[in-house]
């Protein structure tokens, strides 16, 4: 390092403390450390402002699918800039938006060959529950506008979004929230009900069945949507159990309910394919995504709809009363197309359907240790819950995991060079999410340095 870096990296510092506001993110943690900087990417790693070296294991934020420092997707945004930087989607097409819809939909399941271009996860979650409501109208059933969603689970936070995420800390400050939310059972297995917790299949259809309850519940002419991710992040991967979508397709089809596949984290290869719904063999009314679309080159985000839900759309002078600016940017575009060209030459999907299986051998060789007691998911998406006691899976009380997680485990695991997460929005957990080109080198490093510090995190409990 030398002189004038270490003077920029003060001066950035400082200028961090004094000026920037950091999303969910608790800033007295920084009144005596730094705030992380990290300043460039390569690959599997990033690199802070001091030039050491982290694997990346969150891939940012569930994003990189691609990793990081590729000059050609990069020159592909300059190119679109230069060209058309700008133009909106609001009466207008763009090439690259066209494109990029007629790609989206060449991959996606079912009939979902419409694209409605947003420019983040929130704004496709909103935007969907927003379509489910004014086709419901349109088509004659004006009381539907519920939605039902799973405990525990993330999806966005804009006022609609936040809704329907089932994480009870981040909407109390900004209740009330628009009215319609309800939330369900998620499939976390392993603190599955006991009267089905030998039996994963059973457990699922009982979720499932949750599902029908509440719908009921609710009354069906109320219930416009059920949002689902194919894995649920929030509270550490919780993949489906065998046949859980299924059952959940045929309970929307009964009660003429819309399903909604939230894959803002699952597509775009983190599971293995491009929409998590293929893995898992179901076909949703709408899926939305956004994040490794463009493996975060330039942001971008939207959702896939079904022909049916557009019919009424296309029709007399209705107009689907939604938009943003940025929608669907033509540089974002341009990005996502040289994105998905990179998945298609270097075969990411197949990188990861090969490998999953050691990245989860990887992982599971840590269940040596006391604190780990279930490690989970699919693809490249794992979650690892910690627990007090293995065998009768006692987990932290609130002030244990603060200690643990904050106090501890964060800091120590981006010190040992590993970026992923420590949360306990449920139970504490450690996410996992590397980038789809990482192979067997990688999930030794992830695995030694969780070791040694999952191992001296025990130590201090
Ligand atoms: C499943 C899911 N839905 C929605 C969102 C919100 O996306 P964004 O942060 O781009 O608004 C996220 C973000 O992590 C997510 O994981």
């Amino acid at each position: 390092m030398n002189d004038t870096t270490a003077f920029d990296a003060a001066a950035l510092q400082e200028a961090a403390k004094r000026n920037l506001w950091l999303h969910f993110t608790r800033h007295s943690a920084f009144s005596g450390a730094d705030i992380p900087m990290i300043v460039r990417g390569e690959g599997q790693y990033v690199y802070d402002q001091h030039g050491k070296r982290y694997l990346d294991g969150l891939a940012g934020l569930f994003v990189s699918q691609i990793g990081h420092g590729r000059t050609d997707v990069a020159e592909a945004g300059a190119r679109q800039a230069g060209e058309l930087a700008y133009f909106p989607l609001w009466s207008y097409a763009h090439p690259r938006a066209v494109e990029l819809a007629e790609r989206l939909a060449s991959y996606s399941p079912g009939d979902l060959n419409r694209v409605f271009f947003t420019t983040s996860g929130s704004e496709a979650v909103e935007s969907a529950w927003k379509l489910a409501k004014q086709y419901f109208r349109l088509t004659g059933q004006p009381t539907r506008y519920k939605v039902l969603s799973r405990y525990i689970a993330y999806h966005g936070t804009s006022h609609g979004a936040l809704a329907i995420t089932g994480l009870p800390d981040i909407k109390i400050p900004f209740e009330p929230l628009p009215p319609g939310g309800v939330r369900v059972p998620n499939t976390n297995f392993y603190r599955a009900p006991e009267f089905v917790a030998d039996d994963v299949t059973a457990f699922g259809i009982w979720a499932a069945d949750e599902i029908e309850r509440a719908i009921l519940r609710e009354g069906p002419e109320s219930v416009a949507a059920v949002y689902l991710e194919p894995v649920q992040n929030s509270g550490g991967c919780f993949p489906p159990p065998p046949g859980y979508f299924q059952r959940v397709r045929e309970i929307c089809d009964k009660y003429g309910v819309l399903m909604v596949s939230d894959e803002v984290i699952c597509a775009f290869g983190r599971l293995g394919y491009i929409f998590g719904s293929e893995r898992y063999g179901y076909t949703p009314d709408i899926i939305t995504f956004a994040k490794g679309v463009t493996s975060g080159y330039s942001p971008l985000g939207g959702m896939m709809v079904s022909d049916r839900l557009m019919e009424p759309f296309l029709k007399d002078q209705h107009t689907f009363l939604h938009g943003v600016t940025f929608a669907g940017h033509p540089v974002s575009c341009a990005v996502a197309l040289a994105n998905l060209d990179v998945f298609e030459k270097e075969d990411l999907l197949g990188n990861v359907r090969s490998n999953e299986g050691a990245f989860r051998a990887t992982l599971e060789k840590l269940y040596d240790l006391p604190i780990v007691g279930d490690v989970r998911g699919d693809g490249y998406f794992y979650g690892i819950e910690l627990v007090k006691d293995k065998v009768t899976r006692e987990t932290f009380n609130d002030d244990e995991s603060e200690r643990l997680l904050r106090g501890f485990l964060s800091h120590a695991l981006f010190d040992a060079g590993l970026i992923c997460r420590a949360d306990d929005r449920g139970d504490p957990v450690i996410q996992l999410s590397p980038p789809l080109t990482c192979t067997q080198e990688h999930f030794d490093e992830i695995e030694q340095i969780l070791r040694e510090v999952l191992t001296e995190a025990w130590t201090r409990i």
